[in-house]
């Protein structure tokens, strides 16, 4: 009886899926982009690469051009390598704003309330809109910036082993601060509970979102078959996934809630919107929740990536130290303020941006509506993914793209500068990230104070031979150069005062 039920459901499922390949194939027709001839019925699935897909995707892009189509079991996907055509869809980024819906990671565990899944509409405007009057203006925030990025000079002194560690607590203690009014511990040698709890939830997302891993990604019906059913043990590993997310978004809420009751209110995202108290702040929760999510993996890549190019480009440092010695001194900390007097920083925090891609391939969006982009037809319910690693190292646009070369947007005498890449490393259209000054001020400061105490330097093997680091990215959404050995040695004894001055 089970058995048979099973069967039709997935013959119901499989006709459906054929009378959309021939409703597809009859679209076909009205000229979609060009891409990888597909198989009946599954299409492209198995073109499709397990890992850094945005290799594979440029690949593509030499051959069919800066726009591709595949369709993955009748689900048409377009593939972004050109910034143009990207721009494209940006002017008409009221049509393709929208997000895929997750059955695993999205609806059953959680995170479809949370920004970057947010479905486009009414609600994710509140969000943005939100968000954006609590970020802006930026300098607000550099007081919070700036002690917790002396936190990380610090802390790095003190054990410059764990520098990846310190970059997460050093953009934990940022967001925490400025979503909760929350001071991260770093006493408790298993870390903050706050973060950790964050961190946990974060992880289940990842291993629920993973393509290929639950069934009910591909077959959402399954979401309301019994759970007694065989194979529909997702069902259970879900809810108690789902009870970690819920704690993620409660926890640190109720902390912020209680410190309002107590009296003791530091000012923050969450503290400001519970004194609106309007219609529009009953996703309060969530909207927090979104930032630690969205801002925490994304600065942190960007950060090792800038040590990692300082290891490799001892020249590029030497510069950036000379500029900060010379403007700013060597008797304070560089700060937020000296901004518009430092641009080789100013160009490294730019180049950190292109030359590490901290999204390979963006987040994906979809088509609200059947339209025309150059020429080509784009179904409703594409989903588009932007390339943006591939726009980052277009030879055509940066030559020699993976050199580490900040002078790239310094004017000079006679020479053309070179695109601004921060206009691709955010993304595009309505979900363009909306924390981008927040994302580039956090690496200013940790950027300029580190290179105004610290040089970044090779490990050496049991020879003494100089250990060079590659520069490899992992596979995910959000990517990070893989681990590599460096040594972190304060610049001068006056360096090191400096540090030990800084308050704990
Ligand atoms: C180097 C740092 C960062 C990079 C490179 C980065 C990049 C991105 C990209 C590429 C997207 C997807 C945009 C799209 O869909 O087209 C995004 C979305 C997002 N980012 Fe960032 N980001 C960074 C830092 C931050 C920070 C500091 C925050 C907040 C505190 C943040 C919050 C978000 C959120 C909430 C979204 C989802 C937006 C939506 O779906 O509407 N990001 N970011």
């Amino acid at each position: 009886m089970v058995t048979s039920f099973l069967s039709a459901a997935f013959l119901l499922f499989f006709s459906g899926l054929i009378f959309l390949s021939i409703r597809r194939a009859g679209k076909a027709r009205r000229s979609l982009p060009p891409g990888p001839n597909g198989l009946p019925v599954i299409g492209n699935v198995a073109d499709m690469p397990s890992e850094k897909e945005w290799l594979t995707f440029a690949e593509w892009g030499r051959k069919w051009g800066g726009i591709v189509y595949v369709s993955l079991l009748g689900q048409p996907m377009i593939i972004l390598n050109d910034s143009e055509i990207m721009d494209e869809f940006h002017k008409k980024s009221a049509i393709y704003s929208d997000r895929p819906v997750l059955q695993m990671g999205g609806e059953l565990v959680g995170y479809s309330d949370t920004l970057v899944l947010l479905r486009y509409g009414e609600r994710f405007r509140n969000y943005r809109k939100f968000i954006a009057r609590f970020i802006e203006p930026i300098s607000q925030h550099y007081p919070i910036i700036e002690r917790e990025s002396r936190k990380f000079l610090k802390r790095t002194l003190r054990k410059q082993e764990d520098v990846l560690g310190h970059l997460r607590m050093l953009m934990g203690g940022i967001i925490m601060q400025l979503t909760y009014g929350y001071e991260v511990q770093d006493s408790d040698p298993k870390g903050d509970p706050f973060i950790n709890l964050i961190e946990h939830a974060n992880s289940n997302f990842n291993k629920a979102s993973t393509p290929g891993v639950f069934l009910v990604d591909v077959f959402p019906s399954l979401r309301f078959l019994p759970e007694w059913l065989p194979g529909m043990g997702f069902k259970k590993l879900a809810r108690d996934w789902k009870k970690d997310t819920d704690a993620m978004v409660q926890v640190p809420y109720e902390y912020t809630k209680s410190q309002i009751r107590s009296g003791s209110t530091v000012r923050s995202f969450v503290s400001a919107g519970l004194q609106q108290d309007t219609k529009e702040s009953v996703d309060l929760d969530f909207m927090a929740s979104s930032l630690y999510g969205g801002g925490s993996d994304t600065t942190v890549s960007a950060e090792y990536a800038f040590i990692l190019a300082m290891v490799l480009n001892p020249d590029v440092q030497k510069k950036a130290q000379a500029e900060i010695d010379s403007i700013v001194g060597t008797d304070r900390l560089p700060a937020l303020n000296d901004r518009e007097t430092l641009p080789y920083i100013n160009a490294v925090v730019t180049e950190v941006l292109r030359w590490n891609s901290v999204a390979p391939t963006g987040v994906p969006h979809v088509a609200s509506e059947d339209s025309q982009i150059n020429g080509y037809f784009v179904p409703k319910g594409t989903i588009i993914i932007a390339n943006l690693w591939q726009m980052l190292h277009n030879p055509e646009t940066y030559p020699e793209p993976f050199d580490f070369d900040p002078e790239r947007y310094i004017p000079a005498p006679g020479k053309e500068t070179q695109p601004d890449p921060r206009k691709i490393s955010f993304g595009f259209g309505r979900r363009v990230c909306p924390g981008q000054t927040l994302a580039e001020a956090s690496l200013f400061a940790c950027i300029a104070m580190s290179l105004a105490v610290f040089d970044f330097e090779k490990a050496t093997d049991e020879n003494g031979a100089p250990i060079t680091p590659v520069h490899e990215n992992t596979s995910g959404t959000i990517s990070y150069p893989k681990p590599f050995k460096c040594v972190i040695k304060p610049r001068s004894p006056k360096s090191i005062s400096l540090i030990q001055d800084i308050e704990d």
